[in-house]
Formats: structure tokens, C-alpha cells, sequence
């Protein structure tokens, strides 16, 4: 029998939308029933110097290698410019710099310069520098040189014209090591990332130069502070913490390249920079109290991680009189953030420029002790946790692996445990349920690091999928984890070392991933207490999940509905404790396409939460969550 073409298409339709949802499922919620606290502030924040995530990232400053560390054949990233018939040499003097920290300078010979043909450097940035219309530009170098060579002139020259941007002079005033300031000025331009920085001479002579920095316009105008776009992305997080400062960025290769904090703080020509885990140098110019202010900045606690005497490549120091010193550090590190100026540390925070201490809960001690097969951890957290507990009983103490009951004294046992995911969407979504018959009676949870990891440089929809389905699991366990942060944050798109990371971004501009949208929405609300609920009829294999919060204040439900089907959900919903009037609720609702949809530097705003309003009278509502979409549903009681 054949069909004409127009029936064809409409039977197909037919059976494709009676197979585009599943049955109705009912939830039914009693808001006066509250089962369980939830943690309000459990949000929070994660990273580390990775992929960039600072120098080239967070901390503005524009110059790459800007402290002169040579390698195999010359110091990276920086060229001589000629110009006309200058000519000029330039090398690493390894005895000739303006600090100890600093012992070193790059040696500039000019033996033919004028005016017309100077001489120089330049240097490409961080895979470009970014320039925008009638911007103000401030840096400064440390020079070593004869007057007679200068005056020194900066300048912004954009790569493919040539065309200087901004420029200006700078008099040399004396012989010796000196610091000089200067401003720079944009004029019209479009903005482009595609400049480099040039800093020449006109006369001939010898010049050393040491830390060359140039910062555009930061954050809250803070000095040697961070980028604009990237802290405005992190504060939408509505973030309540920021775990620092890492990850292995804190236990480093080796005992000798651990974050070492007391080398990352005062001023910047006195910090020698280390070299950090995640294949690059970190100069430490976003040291210690930079991580602090970044809290401040964010209206945010610091949760600190002390280094407990384990480094990645397997070297730990031996519980007792060899980790003395390494706890000594550790309480010195509390009392710079938390002391006042009449202690040791506290003075010097406040003669580092901030008198006022930080607000502080939680010690996390070491980071992922798990990994160290010498089993020294239980015996080196509780040389830490004593000591900790004696000068700062006010403290919560987290361990970074299971502590054994029997191997701590009373008193010893931590407060929380750092436990760490980095699963496939298929593992997330099977993960879910990880919580809910846990002990309540140990420590509680920290969740210091996890992600959805599939997607590179950034996670697609399918890995929103699996870290909203997460979060559903972590806020339905929030009596016992208090605090979770997704890992890594940030990603230069230049350089991901770490596959999956939240944020992406390049030197002019950055994006949010479908599962940062997830994120700030979850976040955003989140209730202090959990209600009871049950959801029946949806096939226990689907990939649906929920979860609920209440503000008990506010009287308002938080429901997180997440579809990872490609059917779409219909529910009825019932709400016990609603008042019998009209209602309405906020629907915040993120979709994607495919699991592979995605948000990208050229298309950032492909995924994106789109809000509306429900109406509903009474106790029930009925409501249908689409195929492949996560939902924050502001449900209000009265
Ligand atoms: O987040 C990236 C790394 O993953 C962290 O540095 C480490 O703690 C974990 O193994």
C-alpha cells in the first residue's frame, strides 16, 4: 500500500511526538518537613597556576617572562628590535641584578643607535597583549644603566601594521639599579590582541634591565591586581570561598619546589619564583597576599592549604623532628593572614600594605596525601593537627585522605575530608546517588575538587549534564558536605595543560562554559535546609536527577531539575506547605542541542541560561523540563 508523501510525514510526526516525552512523573515536596540541613555556602572556588591560570589569566599583568629566565638558547620571549641601522646585543648577565630574589638582568649592548634607528626589546605578551580604545596602560622596569643611553621609550606596536598604539619616554636618572614608573595612553583603536611591546633606546651604551611590567586597567583599580572580565565571571559564581592555593601547584614536583610561601610575599623585585608543576615558571608575583586580596575582592573566605611534607614525585619528610620546621611554617602562614600587627607575621602583612587580617575557618593540611605510598600521612596530619589545635582551636582542620581512627589521638581527628572526582559524564551520572547512605557520624566533606571531564579546553553541554546531575547529589548531602569546588577554573585556550577547565579565555576576551552557567545558577540558589520529597514514576535508568533546597527565611524552594535525556519530562509537581493563593516561580532554564553543543571565544554565549515565570495557583503545578536542559526552579510558599 502506498501513502501519498503529506501522510507519510504527518504519521511520522505523529510518532515522533508521542515518543519526544516520557510519562508524567510526580514529586511530591512537604516544605514543612525539613529532613536534612543544607549548607548554604557550599559553593565555592578552586584553582591553581595551571593552564595559565594566573600569569596569562587572572593576574593582569601583560608581559610574559617579565623577571628575564633564560633558557637553552636565549631568554624566552624576548627580541632585540634594530631598527634603521642600530645595532645591539642581547644576553642573560646571571651577577648583575637589582635584588637577591633577583640576581640576574638582561644585558643590553647598543653599539649603533640614534633617534631615527634605536635599539631594544620586545616581548609578544601571553600569546598576544591586549589593547582597547583610550585605555590607560601603567608599568614599570628596573634599570642599571648610563644616562646617556636613553631616554627609553615604551611603546604598544600592533603586529601586522606596525602602527604604534601608545607610546611614551622615560628619563634615565642615575647609574645604579632604579625603578621607573610609567603611563601609557591608547588612542582610537579597535580592540585586538594581535600587539606586542617594544621598549628601545637611541644611544649607544649598556643598559641591564630587570622586571619590566605593564598593566592595563584592573579589577577595583588594585594595584598589580586582576583582569576586569575574568573577576567579573567569578563573582557571578556568587562564590563563598577560594580553596588556595592549590592542588598540586602547592605540593610541587619536589620538597624544594613546594609553594613556599614566605618567597611569594613583599615586594616584587624581592620574590625569586619558583618552578611550578604544570610546566612553566611562576614568578610568584601573584604570591600569597595576591591570593588573599583576590578573596577580599570577591567578598570571599580563604580556605588554606598549608603544605603538609609531601611533593608529587613521591619525596615526603619524615613525621617528627623533620617536619618541625614544616609545621613552624604552617602556623607563621596562619598568623601572617590572620594576625594582628602586634605579632611577628601580622606586622609584616601589614608592612606588605594590608594591616587589617583575613577572616578565616578552615586549614586544609597538604593536598591529594592519598598519593603518598609511604604512608606518613596519618602520622604528619597529626603532627600538623596538634600544633594547629594548640595555637588555633578555632580552626577546622581538613585532612586530604581518610585518617585512620586508630591512628590519632583523641582530639586529632579532623574536622573535614577532601575528597577529589574527575569523572566521564556516564561515571557522574552514576555517582549520583554516592552520598546518600554515607555514615553521618565521621567528618564531614569536602568536595576540594571536581569536574565533569570529557570536553577540552572547556566542558560541553553533555559534561554540564553530568556536573549539574553532581551538584543535585552533593546539595542532597549537604548536611554532610559542607563545601564543594569544581577544579581546574581557568584555562588559557593557548596553553590547557588540564583537559576540562570552567572558564576559557585569551588575552583579549573569556568565556563561560555551559557548566559554569550550571554552576552560577546552582549556586545562586541554594536554600539552608532540605526538605522531603519523593519522585515516582521515572524509570530508575533514566538519566534524571533533582534536587531540593528551602530558604527557610525567604520561604522559598530551590528545585534543580536536570534532563540528561533526550526526552522530554513531564511533571506534576505538589507542595505541601504552599499557600492556597496565586504563585509565581522563576524558571531558570540552560539547554543544549547535543551533548557536544558548546560555548566557545568565537560563539560564548551558545549556551546560555534563558529565564522565565511560571503561574500556578495553590499546591500542585504541572510543568515539563525539555529534552536535554538543566533547571533552577525558584518556587515560592507563600
Ligand atoms: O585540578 C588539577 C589537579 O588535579 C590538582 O592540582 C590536583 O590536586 C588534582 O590531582
Amino acid at each position: 500500500m502506498r501513502f501519498p508523501n503529506f501522510l507519510l510525514l504527518s504519521l511520522v510526526l505523529t510518532s515522533l511526538s508521542a515518543a519526544a516525552q516520557q510519562p508524567v512523573a510526580h514529586l511530591k515536596i512537604d516544605a514543612a518537613n525539613i529532613v536534612r540541613h543544607a549548607s548554604p555556602r557550599m559553593y565555592g572556588l578552586m584553582t591553581e597556576e595551571i593552564n595559565h591560570s594566573y600569569e596569562g589569566g587572572l593576574y593582569a599583568e601583560l608581559l610574559s617572562n617579565d623577571t628575564f629566565r633564560g633558557n637553552w638558547m636565549s631568554i624566552a620571549q624576548w627580541s632585540l628590535v634594530l631598527k634603521g641601522d642600530a645595532a645591539a646585543t642581547s644576553s642573560l648577565d646571571p651577577k648583575d641584578g637589582p635584588s637577591t630574589a633577583l640576581p640576574q638582568s638582561l644585558e643590553l649592548k647598543v653599539s649603533s643607535a640614534s633617534p631615527a634607528s634605536p635599539a631594544g626589546l620586545s616581548n609578544p605578551g601571553y600569546w598576544g597583549i591586549a589593547v582597547r580604545s583610550h585605555t590607560a596602560y601603567t608599568g614599570s622596569f628596573y634599570a642599571e644603566a648610563n644616562p646617556a643611553i636613553g631616554p627609553v621609550t615604551i611603546s604598544l606596536i600592533a603586529n601586522q601594521t606596525g602602527a604604534v598604539l601608545a607610546t611614551t619616554q622615560v628619563a634615565l636618572t642615575g647609574n645604579g639599579w632604579r625603578r621607573y614608573a610609567f603611563q601609557l595612553h591608547s588612542g582610537q583603536t579597535e580592540s585586538s590582541a594581535e600587539n606586542h611591546f617594544e621598549l628601545t633606546v637611541a644611544h649607544p651604551g649598556t643598559m641591564h634591565l630587570q622586571l619590566v611590567t605593564l598593566f592595563p586597567p584592573t579589577f577595583d583599580d588594585q594595584p598589580n591586581g586582576n583582569r576586569q572580565d575574568l573577576m567579573e565571571k567569578l563573582a557571578a559564581m556568587h562564590p563563598n570561598f577560594i580553596r588556595l592555593p592549590g592542588g598540586n601547584y602547592l605540593e610541587g614536583n619536589t620538597i624544594k619546589e613546594r609553594f613556599d610561601w614566605e618567597k611569594t610575599i613583599g615586594p616584587l623585585v624581592d620574590r625569586p619564583g619558583h618552578q611550578g608543576p604544570w610546566g612553566y615558571w611562576s614568578t610568584d608575583q601573584f604570591g600569597l597576599l595576591e591570593f588573599l586580596e583576590w578573596t577580599q575582592e570577591l567578598h570571599v573566605e580563604p580556605v588554606l592549604a598549608v603544605y603538609a611534607g609531601y611533593s608529587l614525585k613521591g619525596e615526603h619528610v619524615t613525621p617528627g623532628p623533620d617536619l618541625e620546621p614544616y609545621v613552624q611554617s604552617a602556623l607563621d602562614e596562619v598568623e601572617y593572614l590572620t594576625g594582628d600587627a602586634n605579632t611577628h607575621w601580622g606586622a609584616e602583612r601589614a608592612r606588605d600594605g594590608h594591616p587589617a587580617p583575613f577572616p578565616l575557618h578552615y586549614i586544609e593540611i597538604g593536598n591529594e596525601d592519598w598519593f603518598d605510598r609511604s604512608g606518613s600521612y596519618p602520622a604528619r596530619f597529626a603532627q600538623f593537627a596538634q600544633a594547629l589545635r594548640k595555637k588555633y582551636p578555632q580552626y577546622k582542620l581538613i585532612a586530604t585522605a581518610p585518617i585512620p581512627e586508630d591512628s590519632t589521638k583523641p582530639g586529632d581527628a579532623p574536622d573535614l575530608v577532601d575528597d577529589h572526582y574527575y569523572k566521564s559524564p556516564e561515571q557522574m551520572f552514576a555517582l549520583v546517588h554516592h552520598y546518600d547512605a554515607a555514615p553521618r557520624t565521621g567528618p564531614k566533606v569536602f568536595v576540594g575538587e571536581w569536574a565533569t571531564v570529557s570536553a577540552t579546553p572547556t566542558p560541553d553541554f553533555g559534561d554540564a549534564l553530568g556536573d549539574a546531575a553532581w551538584m543535585t547529589g552533593m546539595e542532597r548531602n549537604s548536611d554532610l558536605i559542607k563545601m564543594a569546588s569544581y577544579a581546574p577554573l581557568l584555562v588559557n585556550v593557548r596553553n590547557a595543560a588540564w583537559r576540562t577547565n570552567l572558564i576559557g579565555y585569551d588575552a583579549l576576551s573569556s568565556y563561560g562554559s555551559p557548566s559554569y552557567y550550571a554552576q552560577c545558577l546552582f549556586a545562586a540558589h541554594m536554600g539552608d535546609a532540605i526538605p522531603q520529597s519523593t519522585l515516582t514514576g521515572i524509570n530508575p535508568s533514566a538519566r534524571f536527577f533533582y534536587s531540593i533546597t528551602e530558604s527557610r527565611q525567604e520561604r522559598v524552594l530551590h528545585l534543580k531539575l536536570v534532563n540528561a535525556t533526550t526526552l522530554a519530562q513531564p511533571l506534576q509537581l505538589a507542595l505541601q506547605g504552599a499557600g492556597s493563593g496565586a504563585h509565581v516561580a522563576t524558571v531558570y532554564s540552560l539547554h543544549g542541542a547535543t551533548f557536544a553543543a558548546t560555548n566557545t571565544l568565537q560563539n560564548p554565549q551558545a549556551i546560555h541560561p534563558v529565564q522565565s515565570t511560571l503561574h500556578f495557583t495553590g499546591t500542585v503545578l504541572t510543568h515539563t523540563v525539555p529534552a536535554l536542559t538543566i533547571e533552577v526552579i525558584d518556587l515560592p510558599l507563600q
